[in-house]
């Protein structure tokens, strides 16, 4: 697998390396972080099992399938339909499959592809929880994207996967700067497992985020992203760091 050089759009893609590793926790504190400053859109790469409008307790009067006639004329327009301003939220747009699986069977997988495409062509910064389903649909997700997030945790059969995507993201060309590992819950009592998943992404650059139980399922039982209910909590302000490293890397491109 070889593809071309990262574009340098702001496409940010969030990955787990397997199930419950915390990637749509990530992806929308990530988004809300950066939509404090700017326009964000946050897709919902999971067309099955969505997760993202539930964290947010919204569920939303449009949708991709409201959006997939339209992928390659996306406007200004479509997206704010979507944006959450409710949510005190207004710069963040939130793109989710329908919530109801009968509908969502209904969109081909490769509308992400098609959907990136559009939202590339409008310029705001993206980021998309991505699908953890190896095929060609994921494969070309990885290839739009300008920052990838693998999300990790301290387990043994993360190590395992860690090692089998690391290899997949290598094949794929993401170069230092392109891709940032993330420890989710980290610090915890696992520290022979931790040191070797830290040996082993020793050559990356590395955001830990700490296991903050009590604040995350709070954030979620409200409705609202961490960096909004406890913004000076561990994991909201080691994501804010991210946030200032990722902007300063955009001001330099
Ligand atoms: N840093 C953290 N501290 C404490 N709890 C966390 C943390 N990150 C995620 N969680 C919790 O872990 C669980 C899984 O998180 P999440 O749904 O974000 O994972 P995921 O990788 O998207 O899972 P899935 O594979 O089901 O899509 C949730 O209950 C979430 O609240
Ligand atoms: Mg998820």
């Amino acid at each position: 697998m070889q593809v071309s050089n990262r574009q340098k759009s702001n496409m940010i893609g969030v990955l787990g390396v397997k199930g419950g590793v915390g990637s749509s926790t990530f992806a929308l504190n990530l988004a809300s972080a950066l939509a404090l400053n700017e326009k964000v859109n946050l897709v919902d790469g999971n067309l099955q099992q969505p997760d993202l409008a539930t964290l947010l307790n919204v569920s939303p009067r449009f949708n991709l399938q409201d959006l997939s006639p339209r992928l390659d004329g996306l406007t200004e327009e479509m997206l704010a339909s979507m944006s959450l301003p409710e949510k005190d939220l207004g710069n963040l747009t939130l793109i989710t499959p329908p919530l109801i699986l009968d509908q969502a069977l209904t969109i081909a997988p490769y509308a992400l592809v098609n959907l990136l495409a559009g939202l590339r062509q409008l310029n705001h910064t993206t980021v998309i929880d991505l699908p953890k389903i190896m095929d060609q649909t994921l494969l070309d997700l990885l290839d739009s994207l300008s920052h990838l997030f693998l999300m990790i945790e301290a387990t043994v059969p993360a190590i395992a996967a860690a090692a089998r995507w690391l290899k997949v993201i290598n094949d794929l060309g993401f170069a230092g700067e392109d891709l940032t590992i993330v420890l989710n819950r980290a610090g915890g009592k696992n520290k022979e497992i931790e040191g070797q998943i830290l040996q082993m992404v020793k050559d990356f650059r590395l955001l830990k985020l700490a296991n903050d139980f009590k604040e995350v399922e709070n954030a979620a039982v409200v409705g609202l992203p961490l960096v909004l209910t406890a913004p000076r909590c561990a994991y909201s302000r080691s994501l804010k760091n991210i946030v200032t490293s990722i902007s300063l890397e955009y001001s330099r491109s």
